[in-house]
């Protein structure tokens, strides 16, 4: 792993944010940067340990503190992922609303058995994740960077089968009422 000249931009402007003595703190914009840049490479987000290797090198750090970030945030995958995650919010608020339904939903329509599972074909990864900051529209579907809002079974499987078909569902609440951020969170 090298980073390309993308990686080298992002990189560059985010550590000219801090101090020389604290640019440890670039750890997770730097994550997020390799992360962006294997997708864009292999259609995968994830980070390879030599990469966490070259972002402690860049920030003067033993590796072990990156490994740590990385291996603590549920955003940031440490194998590879399909081409959409999907990221079941699994914690009380979701629970109570539903979210054994929706995990149900994207096992059957994603063609996976269990969390941390990818699909044959390479489309779907299913992993379950803490409070997505949302709870007002539960329960929540992150896939990718996208917050699919008050969603169950039928919905879930709708928004599924429009990915596997290409298509572009819209995230966001599906009721009007915005949780915590407009059009879904989509970046
Ligand atoms: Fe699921 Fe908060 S409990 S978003």
């Amino acid at each position: 792993f090298e980073f390309d000249d993308i990686s080298e931009k992002e990189i560059a402007k985010i550590l000219s944010k801090y101090p020389e003595e604290r640019k440890a703190s670039g750890t997770l914009p730097l994550l997020y940067i390799v992360q962006d840049q294997l997708k864009r490479e292999t259609g995968h987000a994830w980070i390879p340990l030599v990469a966490m290797d070259l972002i402690a090198a860049r920030l003067a750090v033993p590796s072990v503190r990156v490994y740590e970030v990385a291996s603590f945030y549920t955003m940031f995958n440490t194998k590879p992922v399909g081409k959409y995650h999907l990221q079941i919010c699994t914690t009380t608020s979701c629970w109570l609303r539903g979210s054994d339904d929706v995990v149900a939903a994207c096992k059957k329509a994603a063609g996976v058995k269990e969390f941390g599972e990818t699909s044959e074909d390479g489309l779907f990864t299913l992993s379950h994740v803490e409070c997505l900051g949302a709870c007002a529209n539960a329960p929540i579907l992150q896939v990718n960077d996208d917050y699919y809002e008050d969603m169950n079974g039928p919905r879930t499987e709708a928004v599924i089968d429009a990915l596997r078909a290409g298509e572009d569902p819209a995230p966001g609440p599906s009721t009007g009422r915005l949780s915590s951020a407009p059009e879904g969170g989509r970046k």
